[in-house]
């Protein structure tokens, strides 16, 4: 039964100023679609451009390819309503006043910024572009190119326009809450560009942050993302540390924190999806001219990254001292998306594929498994994992069980009851074990091994 939407169209505000009552957003992903449903719901007319045909076929059809709570009943409402009108090109002529960016900047294989998406997009404003009109930039960018990238787009078609840099700070899986709880940080290249997109986020969120410029606002968004890369890594290397010396690196951080405020250290655990695994790479870009080159950022994401291999080469050691381990073994991969929780489909950056990558070059496997049911078939396939529908289906018979992603279910499943499903010998290894309070399995031959954990990784199997 669907859940009754907490964030409803506000009378009040639909009877507001005519002013900035139109609103382009342009990339439908992630970021957009829940941003777009929601200044819909608000009461404006919302034109959302998505350049993927078929995604924009399904978004127009109230089928959103994202996971995200109380999206689907935002979208139906508003498509309803013929708030939200979903195309693949910027209606011409535009109504929309405003303009708001949200399309993806990855990074190459050179682990630069790829701007290619915001420069076409910008000349697809320009096109539109009318004297007056807002340019809301979203988008995560490396330092200073809505300055040296977009505006001067934006300025060759002569216009007289408002620009303001508004970072998207929501975490996936819970867009549509955060969209209306979370201080939206505004810098503007005016004291009317910034008035303008504060009146526009007003509208969703409460607490409004205006920062002196563009770039204030566009580091605010690097540092937020990095300073949360950086304490996993902490977590991640004292993780290390303690698994070398043989004891519970969970056990280590909990009772240091006990009472005692000063430490503050997050859970050990895989540390992937679209934002933390590359905005590091936008901040060492953004310097990579200056002699300014920032340490520590990098040398998070060595540590964060470092972890499958540390993982798959710990199976493989342990794999090697059991008499009679499979020399063809079934893997079982549990988590593909790149959290469990809150729960999401994105499988961008998981860590789950290098995981999977690592140990294809260790193990000749008979069969790759995964379960993930936030996960499409297609996102399944592409890490090289066969799909399957249950828990048990994927346990059945394996030898290396992969516990990747901290999805309730999977995190919730007694041990027990995985080892009597696996073979023996066998093993179950846990990038996630702060979520498991079930004792160790007891059936024999099967071992649990805990990353962060050296206790139940020593000694001979
Ligand atoms: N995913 C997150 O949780 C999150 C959070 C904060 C910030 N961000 C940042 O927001 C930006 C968007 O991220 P995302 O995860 O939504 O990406 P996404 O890939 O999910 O969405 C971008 C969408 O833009 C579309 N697109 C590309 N070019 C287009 C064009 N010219 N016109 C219309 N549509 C176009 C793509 O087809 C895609 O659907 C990135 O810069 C990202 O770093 C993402």
């Amino acid at each position: 039964m669907p859940t009754a939407n907490p964030y409803p169209s506000p009378q009040s505000k639909s009877v507001a100023s005519q002013a900035d009552r139109h609103v382009c957003i342009l990339g439908l992903g992630y970021v957009g679609l829940p941003l777009g449903a929601a200044l819909a719901q608000s009461g404006l007319t919302v034109y959302g451009v998505e350049i993927m045909a078929s995604r924009a076929a399904d978004i127009a059809d109230g089928k959103p390819h994202i996971v995200e709570p109380h999206l689907p009943e935002m979208l139906k409402n508003v498509l309803e309503k013929k708030q939200f009108i979903v195309s693949t090109k910027i209606p011409a002529p535009c109504p929309a006043t405003i303009f708001i960016v949200t399309v993806g900047t990855p990074i190459n294989e050179d682990q630069r910024c790829r701007l290619d998406m915001i420069k076409d997009v910008m000349h697809e404003i320009a096109e539109v572009l009318k004297d007056g009109d807002l340019v809301i930039l979203r988008s995560t960018l490396k330092l200073g190119s809505t300055r040296s990238i977009c505006i001067p787009i934006l300025d060759r078609t002569g216009k007289d326009y408002d620009i303001a840099f508004c970072p998207e700070r929501i975490i996936e899986g819970n867009a549509i809450k955060e969209l209306h709880e979370l201080p939206q940080i505004i810098g503007g290249s005016s004291v009317r560009a910034a008035a303008r997109a504060a009146k526009l986020f007003s509208r969703l969120t409460p607490k409004i942050v205006t920062v002196s410029s563009i770039e204030t606002a566009e580091i605010i968004k690097l540092i937020d993302n990095i300073t949360r890369d950086i304490h996993f890594a902490i977590s991640n290397e004292f993780g290390m540390l303690c698994e070398h010396l043989g004891l519970n690196s969970h056990e280590v951080f909990e009772a240091a924190q006990d009472g005692y405020k000063r430490t503050k250290i997050p859970k050990v655990g895989l540390v992937g999806g679209p934002c933390l695994s590359k905005d590091s790479y936008l901040l060492q870009d953004s310097f990579e001219d200056l002699a300014l080159a920032p340490q520590i950022p990098k040398v998070a994401r060595v540590i964060n990254e470092g972890l499958p291999l540390h993982g798959a080469n710990t199976i493989h050691k342990f794999a090697q001292k059991l008499p009679s381990f499979s020399n063809r073994p079934v893997l079982a991969v549990l988590g593909a998306a790149f959290k469990g929780q809150p729960e999401t489909g994105d499988i961008r950056s998981s860590m789950t594929g290098p995981v999977v990558e690592h140990l294809r070059r260790l193990f000749n496997f008979s069969e790759t498994r995964g379960f993930d049911p936030m996960v499409t078939l297609q996102d399944m396939e592409s890490l090289r994992l066969n799909k399957m529908e249950s828990l048990e289906e994927a346990l059945q018979n394996a030898d290396i069980v992969v516990i990747a992603n901290n999805l309730t279910e999977i995190a919730q499943f007694p041990l027990d009851q995985m080892s009597r499903l696996m073979r023996a010998p066998g093993i179950i290894y846990d990038f996630w074990p702060q979520h498991r309070s079930a004792p160790e399995p007891t059936v024999p031959g099967v071992h649990y091994l805990a990353f962060g954990n050296g206790a139940n990784q020593s000694g001979t199997p």
